[in-house]
């Protein structure tokens, strides 16, 4: 198990930031140049996980495309370091929309124009690359406390196919998270861009709300709502929404992918032009961001 103090290579584990199934993000420090990044580290149990593996290189790859954008987080490096594999990226905030949300809609209401904002410019910068994420959710966006907002997580991102490649389903296993994934991705056909617009479309319903558009008792019940439900309104949660706003968001979760705005471009385009909140939202006393050690301590962060 990896620890804090431990080495890799040159790099010095200082923080567990977030442990998943198959990897583990730390906070680190490159002890010679004195600089600070956050790695994503392969689990040892999953070393020999060829299908692992090749996800993480594959996120490298995809990563070293996109580094021209301050809306995507910059991936440096893929290295082996102690027989670890791991991805040296920029560190930055390690809070996501989920955790954010988790504390209801009003933890970031009064900054939301600014993420979705940045979040819109990170997924079109990728789409503009040629990659569909293929997983975007709000846990694959990570805002700081000024509202600076970045797109992560490359690791089933896949080529935009033309021409007649598109006619030609990938005929792999279905990927993606279930709460935001949609129609055509479901049924295993082809995916451009706007499967990625549907999902954010499910991501702007929760960042105004604070829960999913759809949720089931079972994945099959989940997928089933995605596939046929009524389309819903973020007004009936939230009223503080406006119409347009939540308008926009019901087209972008159309389920015919014809009826959706076709770009992100076109997106933001829109987005810039309507207001979201009806009234301006309250800063609220008690920050999120003060739940986390890295902004509980900031001064630790700059400390060796
Ligand atoms: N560059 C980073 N800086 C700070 N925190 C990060 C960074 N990358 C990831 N994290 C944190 O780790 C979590 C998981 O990262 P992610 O790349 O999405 O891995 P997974 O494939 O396990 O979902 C993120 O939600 C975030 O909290
Ligand atoms: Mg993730």
């Amino acid at each position: 198990m990896t620890k804090a103090r431990d080495f890799l290579g040159p790099y010095r584990l200082i923080r567990l930031i977030r442990a998943g199934s198959a990897c583990e993000v730390w906070e680190a420090i490159h002890t010679k140049k004195d600089e600070r990044f956050a790695l994503k580290i392969l689990r040892p149990n999953k070393r020999d996980d060829k299908a692992e593996l090749a996800a993480l290189k594959h996120e490298f790859q995809v990563g070293s495309t996109l580094t021209a954008s301050n809306r995507i987080i910059k991936i440096f490096q893929y290295a082996i370091e102690s027989d670890a594999p791991l991805l040296v990226m920029e560190l930055f905030s390690e809070l996501n929309m989920k955790q954010a949300l988790r504390r209801g809609p009003d933890s970031l209401a009064f900054m939301l124009d600014k993420i979705i904002e940045q979040a819109a410019e990170g997924l079109f910068y990728l789409h503009d690359k040629g990659w569909i994420h293929r997983d975007i959710k709000p846990d694959n966006f990570l805002v700081s406390r000024e509202g600076e907002t970045k797109l992560i997580d490359f690791q089933i991102a896949t080529k935009k196919k033309t021409g007649l490649a598109k006619l030609f389903s990938s005929g792999g296993a279905v990927q993606g998270t279930r709460s935001y994934m949609s129609p055509e991705q479901i049924r295993g056909k082809h995916c451009d861009e706007r499967a990625d617009i549907y999902s954010f479309g499910c991501v702007l319903y929760e960042a105004v709300t604070a829960k999913p558009p759809y949720t089931g008792a079972t994945p099959n019940e989940l997928l089933t709502k995605h596939l046929r439900a009524n389309i819903p309104s973020p007004l009936v949660i939230n009223d503080n929404v406006t119409p347009e706003f939540a308008a926009m968001v019901r087209r972008m979760m159309a389920k015919d992918p014809e009826q959706r705005p076709s770009s992100m471009y076109k997106f933001l385009k829109e987005f810039k032009t309507i207001k979201l909140f009806k009234r301006r939202p309250k800063e609220p006393e008690i920050s999120v961001f003060d739940d986390l050690p890295s902004f509980k301590n900031p001064d630790d962060l700059f400390r060796n």
